[in-house]
């Protein structure tokens, strides 16, 4: 088994030819067809490339919301797909954190308890998870909003609601599917610089997926994804 930590410099995440075909009734998809990525804790990378090409499919096996037909994907050197599927919802509720475009956050209840969700998950009593979610609205500038449906909020304080909830049980990991594919430029920007201080400021290691090239070119390390593999990788200054 790989273990080396991420301590070290070494890669808080490592992807070892990943490949995922699906089937459906039109045919065979190959989404990705070996994929090799490595990320150390605290980068801040972008995933980027055309609609299609198996951005959304790489994150989900990241996050191992879906299994690879084949290949490897290893957090802190643990081989994710070796373990059983309690042991996978254990590590993804404790290690990683997700936002998506579409923020999908729960419209009949308000904002607070959005955030706070992930706490009874991980069994935090009910004053912890109202502490820290509070704490968390504040980080992100909208405690004021705690009270509110999401549903009352602008597109830019509904994606801040859904970092807050990412952040809830600590991860040391971010996945963020195109978190700012809905916004406008300007709260777009917003949003990004609120991860770039969680990579920079609090050193979570953050995989965005984007279509913004000068969100690409803002991160650490922009990733191209063409037809399910690795185009090219460019490291930013
Ligand atoms: N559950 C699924 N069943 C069948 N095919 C799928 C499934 N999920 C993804 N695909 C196919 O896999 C390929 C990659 O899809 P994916 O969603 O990863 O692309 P993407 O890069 O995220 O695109 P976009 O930029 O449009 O979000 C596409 O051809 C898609 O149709
Ligand atoms: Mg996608």
């Amino acid at each position: 088994m790989q273990t080396e930590g991420p301590e070290n410099g070494q890669a808080v995440l490592r992807v070892e030819n990943v490949v995922k075909t699906f089937e459906s009734a039109a045919g065979t998809v190959a989404a990705l067809r070996g994929v090799d990525i490595s990320i150390k804790k605290g980068e801040f990378v972008a995933i980027v490339g055309p609609s299609g090409s198996g951005k959304s499919t790489l994150l989900n096996m990241i996050g191992a919301l879906d299994k690879p037909t084949s290949g490897k994907v290893y957090i802190n050197g643990i081989d994710i797909f070796s373990l059983s599927d309690s042991e996978i919802a254990t590590m993804r509720n404790h290690l990683i954190g997700f936002i998506f475009q579409s923020y999908n956050l729960i419209n009949r209840t308000t904002v607070l308890k959005n955030v706070a969700l992930p706490g009874v998950i991980s069994e935090m009593s009910g004053d912890e998870r109202s502490r820290r979610a509070l704490k968390l609205l504040q980080v992100l500038g909208i405690e004021d909003k705690a009270g509110f449906k999401p549903s009352s909020l602008s597109g830019g304080q509904q994606q801040r609601v859904a970092i807050a909830r990412s952040l809830m049980n600590d991860p040391a990991i971010i996945l963020a599917d195109e978190p700012t594919g809905n916004l406008d430029t300007k709260t777009g920007s917003e949003v990004f610089e609120m991860l770039r201080m969680m990579s920079s400021k609090f050193r979570r290691t953050i995989v965005m997926v984007t279509h913004n090239p000068e969100l690409a070119e803002s991160t650490d390390r922009a990733i191209y994804i063409r037809d399910g593999v690795v185009e090219k990788e460019v490291v930013n200054n």
